[in-house]
Parts: structure tokens; sequence; C-alpha cells
């Protein structure tokens, strides 16, 4: 099979923020610096995993899954595939319950993918379902809900025949602004285990690229949040590039704005001296024209004549889908950046935690700490959690430990002789401000996840085939990390309001067949092989279930998804439950709260191919392939993996 054009990925996935380099000033530790520390970068690898006897998850714990078979994981592992469609383990059914342009709403017209409208498809489901979340509905939770979907970008190649890069139309634009944010649609099981989307229910919405959202906390009507068509910096049109997300403990969502330099072009436009253009630089923004071209129809997407509007994107948005008519937030007090997710965790003084990762080469892993406290039932008071904390990035030292930097303006060089004069200008350019304080620079941080039990931090590292040797660190310890890895972090005495805490590699993805690689000690030839991990979920014992995101370019295969222990004799041991369709990535995934249905959303099946040349026909082998929702659920009913 001839290998896939993913030239095509890169430019609307990411914006080519994958092939060039943005304006990272900051140096990572050197093969040298490493060196200094008295290890090669093998025996380093063995010092600090040699360590995760003493590092690793309670004996008690690592007992209880024992006892409870927890870590079994019962099923055959599918192989890595090349097929064009969705492949689960023997026992296991799969479902599609909703598709790109599936009408939400009693008026929404049916899908016509021959002649896509703006109007039309604001009111059906979007494109490139990305980050999944299941709220439960009803007191047993596990047969209804509202999924929240974000909607990540669009294919236009895919989604328009005879798409003229470089030359959208109007309504291309427009159909493409409307096919992004994301969607709340109810979802219900039959008595059969059969889900199917409620088209009529009150609860079902789309926020797109055009929908009302409010900035709130430090940054929100900043001079450089201000507008022509809103002086107020605080109502921004839409939401874009939605990529995961989290869950709060008072039932809201929290959606991502990742890639949004994309959207954007004209930036070398601003004069030298203009400061904005050095943030936007940092940001990727494009000096000349966008990929996309929506400037050529929304003045507001043209940095030449709305220098401001990139800074209102960027950040996490808070939603509450259990609310139609609530107005989103964009909540600057996190920070701007390209989030990949936002993982919510309350500690024990129940000061609430956010962390979220940067997904670009060379990128930071951050959190924010809340000054205020969750009160359980206090909706109103938990709507302002969010917008008052302390922001940190992270730096990882070589011996294995590691420290929260504080985002503060005033901290060290977080000064006006370093263009902060606020903590508003911090946030705005958080990574200049991570830059100046030293974080480590990652490959690629994605989604993190906080083990339920142990507390463990994992953070997903996806690839990065631009570091050198001579920028290998322990914590980022291949060259060329074409597969990525994940990491375990320990937060000190336990606390997620830590600032200090000890780290280790967990997984360095790949072939298993390949040296570089290491599952957490786990016999090599037992694993399946993985690469460029992006989305994780812990299932009800325990175990993390890990979604990739480039397998067919790193390992000449579709993407999919997996599930290891990470306790117990089998931890480490890496099985892949499921295969997507061709040229899709597999995200969400997540769990009902019976852990009986698998939530998964196929992002860009036949991405690579164009609407003439197609490359899936999936999910109903046809032309144009749909991205969609998948439910996945054993056939006697027994919870997923167990
Ligand atoms: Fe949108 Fe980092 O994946
Ligand atoms: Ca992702
Ligand atoms: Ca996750
Ligand atoms: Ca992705």
């Amino acid at each position: 099979m001839e290998r896939l054009p993913f030239l095509q990925m890169c430019r609307w996935k990411c914006g080519w923020a994958c092939r060039t380099e943005t304006a990272n000033p900051s140096q990572a530790p050197t093969l040298e610096q490493v060196l200094q520390e008295a290890f090669t970068r093998r025996e380093f690898l063995r010092g600090i995993l040699g360590a995760a006897i003493v590092l690793g998850v309670p004996e008690w714990f690592r007992r209880a899954a024992e006892a409870s078979g927890g870590t079994g994981v019962p099923f055959i592992p599918v192989g890595l595939s090349r097929d064009d469609r969705v492949a689960v383990p023997s026992g296991y059914l799969t479902r599609v319950v909703v598709r790109w342009g599936d009408p939400l709403f009693r008026d929404a017209p049916p899908f016509n993918p021959e002649r896509l409208q703006p109007e039309a498809q604001a009111t059906q489901f979007g494109y490139n379902c990305d980050f999944v979340s299941f709220l439960p509905l009803g007191r047993r939770g596990g047969d209804r809900g509202l999924l929240w979907v974000n909607h990540e970008y669009t294919n236009p190649e895919l989604m328009f025949p005879g798409y003229p890069a470089g030359r959208p139309t109007r309504e291309m634009v427009d159909v493409e602004i409307a096919a992004h944010g994301g969607s709340v649609v109810e979802v219900r099981a039959g008595s059969d285990g059969n889900w199917v989307y409620v088209r009529e229910s009150r609860f079902n919405r789309r926020v797109t690229g055009e929908t009302l959202c409010l900035m709130t906390g430090p940054a929100a009507g900043h001079e450089w949040t201000r507008t022509q068509e809103d002086p107020s910096g605080v109502r921004v049109r839409g939401t874009l590039n939605n990529c995961a997300g989290g869950v709060t403990p008072w039932g809201t969502v929290l959606t991502c704005e990742e890639n949004f330099h994309q959207y954007f072009g004209n930036a070398g436009q601003l004069p030298a001296d203009d400061p904005r253009r050095r943030v936007h630089a940092r940001y990727g923004i494009p000096g000349g024209a966008s990929e996309r071209r929506w400037e050529l129809h929304h003045p507001r997407f043209d940095v030449g004549r709305e220098p401001n509007e990139p800074f209102r994107f960027g950040w996490v948005v808070e939603v509450d889908p259990y609310d139609p008519t609530f107005v989103p937030r964009k909540r600057t007090a996190l920070g701007r950046f390209k989030h990949e997710g936002a993982t919510v965790v309350v500690t024990r003084e129940r000061r609430v935690v956010v962390y979220s990762g940067d997904d670009e080469r060379f990128e930071y892993i951050y959190k924010f700490v809340s000054s205020k406290t969750f009160r359980p039932g206090d909706r109103a008071h938990n709507l302002t959690l969010l917008d008052e904390g302390t922001l940190y990035v992270a730096r990882f030292y070589p011996d294995g430990t590691g420290e929260w930097l504080p985002l503060t303006f005033g901290n060290g060089p977080l000064t006006p002789a370093n263009g902060f004069r606020s903590q508003a200008d911090v946030l705005l350019n958080t990574r200049g401000a991570a830059d100046l304080l030293g974080a480590t620079r990652m490959d690629r941080p994605e989604d993190i996840e906080a083990h339920p039990v142990t507390g463990t931090v994992y953070a997903v590292c996806t690839n990065n085939d631009r570091r050198t040797l001579a920028q290998v660190d322990p914590a980022n310890p291949r060259a060329v990390n074409r597969h990525g890895h994940i990491l375990e972090i320990f937060e000190a005495g336990g606390d997620h309001a830590a600032t200090r805490f000890r780290w280790q590699i967990f997984l360095l993805c790949g072939n298993p067949a390949d040296p570089d690689t290491y599952f957490a000690g786990y016999p090599k030839e037992r694993v399946s092989p993985i690469s460029c991990p992006d989305n994780i979920v812990f299932d009800r014992v325990g175990n993390l279930w890990i979604a990739t995101d480039g397998q067919p370019a790193a390992l000449g295969y579709n993407d999919g998804l997996y599930v290891v222990p990470v306790s117990g004799s089998h931890r480490g041991r890496v099985w892949q439950f499921l295969s997507g369709p061709l040229g899709c990535e597999i995200c969400g995934p997540e769990f009902t709260p019976d852990f009986r249905t698998l939530f998964v959303a196929v992002q860009h099946p036949g991405e690579g191919g164009t609407w003439e040349r197609p490359l899936s026909r999936w999910p109903d082998g046809a032309v144009p392939p749909r991205p969609s929702v998948v439910a996945v659920r054993h056939r006697e009913g027994r919870e997923v993996g167990s």
C-alpha cells in the first residue's frame, strides 16, 4: 500500500505548526549538561527507571489491583491495520452514534454533502470530532446522557468538491466556521444497548466559530483584547480549534483552543517595533497569507487590519452543557497557548488544579491552581474558581525531581523591563513568560490525566522529530522522537497544588523491536506497537487508555486505541484495543460512568485524500467520509476491557 500524502494533514491539522519553528528563544538543556550529571543517556534512563521501585505506586494499591484482577485486560489485542473500518476485539460491538452533518434540531435540514450551507451546518453536528465527554442524565447515568464533543478543525479538501485552495468562496469559509467549535447532543442506549442520538433533545446545542463567548479573568478587557468590533475586549465571536478538554466537578466542560494561529494571516504587516508582532511570532501567526484564507472574507482574521483578534484565542473555554443558554467563558487565568486539554483535579484542601499541555514542539507543561476552593452545590461560586489563581510551568531536572515555576507578574524576570506590566501581560504572552523562567521544552505535550487512586499524573508527549541529540534531556530522552513518550509525575506529598514533584519515564513508544522503546520494563515481545500517543483516560480499575494520532506516518498503519496497566505485574503491557479507519486519528476516549460503553471520536477519516480522490469512505461506504462518534460495548454488557 502506498504511503499516505501526509503534507495535506499538517496543512489543516496544525497550520504547519509541525513544520515551522515559532520564535522560541529559550534553550533546552544540552546533552553536555546532562552528561555533567555523570549519566550517559542510557545510564540515566536506567537510573530513573530503577528508581521506580521507590517512586512507584503504593504497595497497597498494587495488591488491590492484583486482587481485583483489574490489570488482567482479558481480550485478544487487535493488530495494526490499514483497513477502512473500526476494528475491535472479538466479543465487542461498535455503533456510529452521530456523524458530521447529522441534524441536531427538529428544524435542522438533513445532511447534503453536495451543497453545504453555513446556516445548515450551524444546526448540524460539526466536523472533526475530538474531545468527547459524557455527562449523565437521570439516576443511572449509564444509558442516557449528554455528549459534549469538540470540533477541532475542518478539512475543506474533503468537504467540498473541487475545493479551490487559496481561493475559498465566502460560503465555503462560513461553512467551515460553522463546522468548528463544539456540540452538545443527548444520547440514549436502547434496551438492546445500542446508542442513538436524540435529535429533538432540549439540551442539543451547537457552539461555533461565531457563537458569542465572554473573556473572563485577569486578561479580559486588556487593551490587546479590544478590537474595532468589540471595544470592550471581552465579547468574542466564537471559539476555534477546540482540541481536547476536561470536565469540572461542578458539571461544566472545559474545551481548549489549540492551533488557533492558523486562522490568522498578515501579522507581518504590523510595524517592526509593535510589541504585538513579536508575541504573534512566538505563537506562530503567519506573517503573510494564511493557508485557509479566511481573512479574504472576514477582516477579523487579517492581523494587518485587526491586530488584536488573535489575542482573543488560545484560551481554555468553560461551557455548561446542561444549560443551552450558557455563554461560553474564555478563562484567561489559565494562560494563553496551544492548549491540548485541561484536566481538572480537586486537592484535599478543595483547591481546583487544571493541568494543560501546550502542543507544539519544544513547548511546555502547565498547571493552574485556584485561589478559592470548590464548594459542592454552590454553582455560582464554582463558576468563579477558574478566574483567580496561580499558573505554573514545569521544569524537569535530570535527577528525577521537578519544579512548578509560578507565572506571576513580578516573579523573577516577569517585569516591565521584559515587557510585562501586569498579570494580564503575562497571560497574553504565556509562552514568552515561560521562556524567561526557563521551563523545560517538551516533545509536544498533549493530554494529561491524574490516576484516580494514586494521584500520579500521566503527561503525554506525542512526538518531536526536530529534537537533535544536543537537545536531548532526561525528560525528553530521544533525538528525532517520532513515536512519543509518556511521563509519570508524582506531586510532592501527593498534593496537586505542590510546587515540587518527582518524575520518571513510563513509556517510550514505538515498535517494540526498536531498542529505543521502553514499556515500563514489561517484556517487549508481549506488547503492541504504539506510536504518537495523544488523548488518554483511566478506566474503573485504573488502567490507562491511550488514543493515538500519527501512526500512519510513524508506523505505516492506522491510528488506534490501546490500554496499559500502570501498576501490578502487567504494568507496561500495552495492548491494542481498537484500530480506526484510513486517515483518521482516534480521539475521546470516554467511558460512561458504568464503564460499559466507551465512546471514541473518529477524527478526519480519509485525511490525505480529497473529495475527488477519496482515501476513506467511512462510515457509510460513501464520499465524503464523515468524522463521527462511535460507541463500543461488549456483546454481553461487560465493562469495556474487563
Ligand atoms: Fe489537536 Fe494536540 O492535538
Ligand atoms: Ca489531541
Ligand atoms: Ca483525557
Ligand atoms: Ca490530535
